[in-house]
């Protein structure tokens, strides 16, 4: 039977975590990783079955997550929101309650996050964060870990962004916080990052700049990160192409920070966010980055699921 618990471990958002966590997290999905053929064989997730829930597309969420589970002896079941009632109007609550008679955990990508907070209320079983419109948690663990393969530890170093303020930028805001390092932003005006979030990150200690240059942003940190200009859920009517060509990441901008890696969670548009020559270039680490995806979504999973291992 499956592993019920009145206070599962949800891993819904960085902003959640102490940074001792997120380092136990990021930790344990290294050693994994070093560790790989010997894990295989032990099998620790053996007997446990992970729900996949999709209501958006994915390749690397859905690939990392599959494979980390089957790679630790567990198995999995992918579904799509469409195909389940859930699509029909079955409430969150009542899909959370019969979820938690079947599987072990849930990984969900949804773009309402209200909702995926409201699944893990009522859940019994560890939630884990797969992308919302609000933000993507699991991305920025596989981040912060290639950081560090490629830069050593990323305590006191810097990071810049350049594009729009969205989910994956709202998760590396948290993790400038828990992990200590500056986080640099440029973005245009309307498109930048809000007011609250702002606020949060000054009372999380968070060393956040945000600005509207992108050469003044990128100048002498360790990383360049973007994300796609229009994400899942925005309106792609509101012309953001024409305020967002100045933060394209190419060889000019890219020659201003020549000792930092690029980095980009994917899928990637060239010719829009970033050019060929810089993704396929010699500070790319994007391909480093979405592997260590299925690293790190194995820390995540062994500590969602460590109360019911340990
Ligand atoms: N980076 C990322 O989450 O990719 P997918 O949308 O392919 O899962
Ligand atoms: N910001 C992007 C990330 C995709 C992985 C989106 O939400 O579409």
């Amino acid at each position: 039977m499956t592993s019920r618990n009145a206070s599962p471990r949800h891993f819904l958002d960085i902003c959640a975590f102490d940074s001792d966590t997120l380092r136990h997290v990021l930790g344990r999905g290294a050693d994994l990783r070093a560790r790989r053929d010997d894990v295989r064989t032990a099998r620790p997730f053996d007997g446990k079955t992970l729900a996949l829930v999709f209501d958006k597309p994915s390749t690397r969420t859905r690939l990392s997550f599959d494979l980390a589970m089957r790679q630790l002896g567990g198995e999995t079941i992918v579904m799509s929101g469409n195909e389940m009632q859930l699509g029909r109007g079955e409430s969150i609550a009542d899909t959370a309650r019969v979820l938690s008679r079947f599987v072990d955990a849930i990984m969900i990508r949804m773009l309402d996050h209200d909702k995926v907070v409201e699944l893990a209320e009522n859940a019994t079983i560890p939630v884990i964060n797969g992308l919302t419109h609000r933000s993507h948690p699991c991305q920025i663990m596989a981040d912060v870990m290639t950081f560090e393969d490629h830069k050593g530890p990323i305590a006191g170093r810097a990071v810049a962004w350049a594009g729009p303020y969205n989910n994956v930028l709202q998760s590396w805001i948290e993790a400038a916080a828990r992990f200590d390092f500056d986080l640099r932003v440029a973005a245009p005006n309307t498109l930048s990052v809000p007011v609250e979030v702002r606020d949060w990150a000054a009372d999380a200690g968070a060393r956040l700049t945000v600005g509207d240059d992108p050469f003044a942003a990128v100048e002498g940190v360790d990383c360049v990160v973007t994300d796609c200009w229009i994400s899942m859920g925005d309106d792609e009517n509101d012309n953001r192409h024409n305020h967002l060509m100045p933060y394209q990441v190419n060889s000019t901008l890219m020659a201003a920070a020549p000792d930092a890696i690029f980095m980009h969670c994917l899928p990637a548009h060239r010719g829009e966010e970033v050019t060929d020559d810089v993704m396929d270039g010699p500070q790319s680490v994007v391909f480093d980055e979405a592997e260590n995806r299925l690293h790190a979504q194995k820390g995540i999973l062994h500590w969602c699921l460590g109360a019911a291992l340990d």
